[in-house]
């Protein structure tokens, strides 16, 4: 029986030395794709197998895990940051807070960077809907929980909220004050929480035998100042509707703004309900009426699930969806019959 290859006969193959095919094993430094293209190729050829038990070993030692967020200014963000570290804390490990930007560039390098600094896991929001990078890290063997926003990764559990039903208790609930004319300030069209958002907001228009006029419906950003775009927008109107339903608080707090800044007042001349239920929604005047998202659970779970998988490793998947809630406060009102 032939001696099994070896990481030399690799090296020899590819023409490269032995450490640099130990660093594209082990994602410990920056590769060119060219070498790192012939590399697996020798691998593949020679049918190495590298001592998966070291690399195994490995993992488990750090006891930190890594978090990427695509915008940490972000109220909602900076609420899953802080739970989320103070519970992996609870349980013995270091959280490594990434803050992609939005930028995809930098959500790369961040998923690299956490390979490299061996963590043991990591919780992952996406800043758009690419994922081949993570799909290498799981080909490595790091678990990776997707929380939020969904993308269509096999490897990973999921975790999400019921962004649909959220969207059409927020419009149901507008529906029942007497509106009939209702604006909506979308996400990003292509995250599927704001789409699902949206998609919630027409059934309950169309359950209530009411016209969905396009119009009403506002390309918006998730930023504080999309929100205030979007009122500007409606302001201009000569239909203008009677309440907006932003698919975020921080939206619904530029469109509270925006509002103020152009003489109106929320919720006497416009009702206002937003989505998160970030801490700062509850002690603005007036108090923002919106879907609460369960922070807390989704933090635990996302911790609970993720040990589950750097202890157990098991095969087997999870996908969970939280459900969100009502929160009255004081940003909507009873319209006046017409
Ligand atoms: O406020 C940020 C939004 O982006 C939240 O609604 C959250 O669900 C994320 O997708």
């Amino acid at each position: 029986m032939t001696n099994p290859p070896t990481i030399t006969d690799v090296a020899q193959m590819a023409g490269v030395s032995t450490t640099t095919v130990s660093h594209i094993i082990n994602g410990t430094r920056y590769v060119s794709e060219d070498l790192k293209g012939r590399v697996e190729e020798a691998i593949k050829t020679l049918g190495y197998q590298p001592n998966s038990l070291a690399r195994g070993l490995r993992r488990g030692e750090s006891k930190t895990i890594g978090l990427i967020v695509p915008d940490n200014s972000n109220p909602f963000f900076a609420e899953i940051l802080r739970q989320i570290e103070n519970i992996g804390y609870e349980h013995g490990y270091s959280v490594i807070l990434c803050n992609s930007d939005g930028d995809i560039k930098k959500e790369i390098a961040y998923t690299d960077l956490l390979f490299a600094k061996q963590v043991d896991g990591i919780v992952f929001i996406s800043t758009n809907n690419s994922y081949e990078h993570l799909q290498q890290l799981t080909n490595k063997g790091i678990p990776i929980i997707i929380i939020d926003r969904d993308i269509p990764l096999k490897s990973t559990d999921v975790l999400l909220v019921d962004n649909f039903m959220g969207g059409y208790l927020a419009t149901q609930y507008l529906i029942q004050l007497g509106h009939t004319k209702i604006a909506c300030i979308t996400g990003p069209s292509l995250l599927t929480p704001s789409a699902e958002r949206v998609n919630g907001y027409k059934k309950a228009l169309q359950e209530a035998n009411l016209a969905l006029n396009p119009d009403w419906i506002i390309p918006g950003d998730f930023q504080f100042t999309g929100g205030e775009k979007g009122i500007r927008q409606i302001l201009k109107m000569s239909t203008r509707p009677t309440a907006i339903f932003a698919c975020n608080d921080l939206m619904a707090l530029g469109v509270m703004r925006g509002l103020r800044n152009s003489g109106y007042s929320v919720p006497q001349d416009y009702s206002l309900i937003g989505f998160d239920d970030v801490p700062l929604s509850s002690i603005i005047s007036p108090a923002l009426t919106t879907i609460a998202q369960p922070i807390n659970k989704i933090s635990e779970l996302a911790i609970e699930l993720l040990l589950k998988r750097i202890q157990l490793n098991e095969e087997v998947k999870e996908r969970t969806v939280l459900p969100v809630q009502l929160v009255i406060r004081e940003s909507c009102r009873k319209t006046e019959t017409t």
